[in-house]
């Protein structure tokens, strides 16, 4: 079977949500899918799917997202010798990992980010009980587990690579997600889930947006009514008035970072696109505790992004920026 056709076979929008979607938003979500699995038969998948293929589903009984910073899923004593191997193999195919960190079957991944710091700024505003949430930039579904802690009643993750599918496939060998799904579809597209979400996540994706306007236009409308998003971007502290940065090419080393808002400008672009400031949660300082270096990622990381002579600058000499929280609602 395809990947593209083990994505496509998950048909829950139409069993469980077509009264919630308009017919037209619906066919054109399934038709966006069917267009966007394509990357999931492209021959260059297979670095992920072949490792991945070879191990078996185990339905395990230790799926534990609470009692720990990990989302610990499998018991080593549940398997083999030879299933523990195909297990850590599968799990270096899905190199860098990003977000986390994770447990499988003894297995820790000590992810780039220590997103347990995120998790704990953010826990205390995840007000989403029984609530339909979206995670914005989902990468490995960190987020959506973390989130079962507040009892949604549903959650779905977009992000747009090939890659992404197959942490979500991974998981799915090991444990139920009849309320967690991914998609690969863009936050381009979210509008078409049109007053659907009471809750959207929105994280570390803002200032990749080349129009954030847009994009913001696009949250409010895939948002009930009075529903909430909680974003988090990074903001260049240093600007007191509402503007953005427009690096010159990259920035932090990244090719795909266009406009870092300052405080303000963040406030203002959800503000002026039909949300109203709930609540800023804070504004933290970048740190290395938080995103390093580990052996599960293959890349360099914020040592590397910092000016070695100013540490209060980015390695091109911007101001080094800091990561803004705050919680917006859709304005009746
Ligand atoms: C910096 S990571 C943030 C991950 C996670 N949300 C967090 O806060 O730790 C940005 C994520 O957004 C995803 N992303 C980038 N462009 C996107 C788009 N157009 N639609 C949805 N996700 C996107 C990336 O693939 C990546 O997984």
């Amino acid at each position: 079977m395809k990947y593209s056709e083990i994505y496509l076979e998950d048909n829950y929008l139409k069993e469980n949500f077509s009264e919630y979607l308009k017919k037209e938003n619906l066919d054109s979500i399934l038709k966006l899918k069917k267009e966007n699995a394509k990357i999931l038969d492209y021959p260059s998948i297979e670095r992920f799917s072949k490792p991945i293929e070879e191990i078996p589903n185990i339905k395990t009984s230790l799926f534990d997202y609470s009692s720990s910073k990990s989302i610990i899923i499998g018991d080593r004593k549940e398997i083999s010798f030879e299933d523990y191997k195909k297990i850590i193999n599968g799990l270096k195919a899905l190199i860098p990992w990003r977000i986390g960190p994770f447990e499988y079957f003894g297995v820790f991944i000590d992810s780039e980010w220590n997103s347990f710091i995120k998790y704990s700024i953010i826990k205390d505003y995840l007000d989403v009980k029984d609530k339909i949430v979206g995670d914005i930039g989902t990468n490995n579904g960190y987020f959506m587990f973390k989130l079962l802690n507040h009892n949604p009643s549903f959650i779905i993750g977009f992000d747009v690579l090939d890659r992404y599918f197959f942490y979500y496939y991974l998981n799915k060998k090991f444990i139920k997600l009849n309320n967690i799904k991914f998609e690969l579809i863009s936050v381009d597209n979210i509008d078409l889930f049109e007053n659907f979400f009471d809750y959207l996540l929105f994280m570390g994706v803002l200032y990749h947006r080349r129009n954030p306007v847009d994009t913001v236009v696009k949250i409010n409308k895939a948002l009930k009514k009075g529903g909430r998003v909680l974003v988090e971007s990074m903001v260049i502290d240093e600007y007191e008035e509402s503007v953005f940065l427009f690096p010159e090419s990259r920035f932090m080393k990244a090719i795909n970072v266009w406009f870092i808002p300052s405080k303000k400008a963040l406030i203002n672009i959800f503000e002026r696109n039909g949300f109203k400031l709930e609540e800023i949660i804070g504004v933290f300082p970048h740190s290395v505790n938080e995103q390093r270096n580990t052996p599960w990622v293959n890349t360099q990381s914020l040592r590397d992004f910092i000016n070695p002579k100013d540490p209060t600058k980015t390695i091109e000499g911007y101001p080094l920026p800091k990561r803004m929280y705050a919680l917006f609602r859709k304005k009746k």
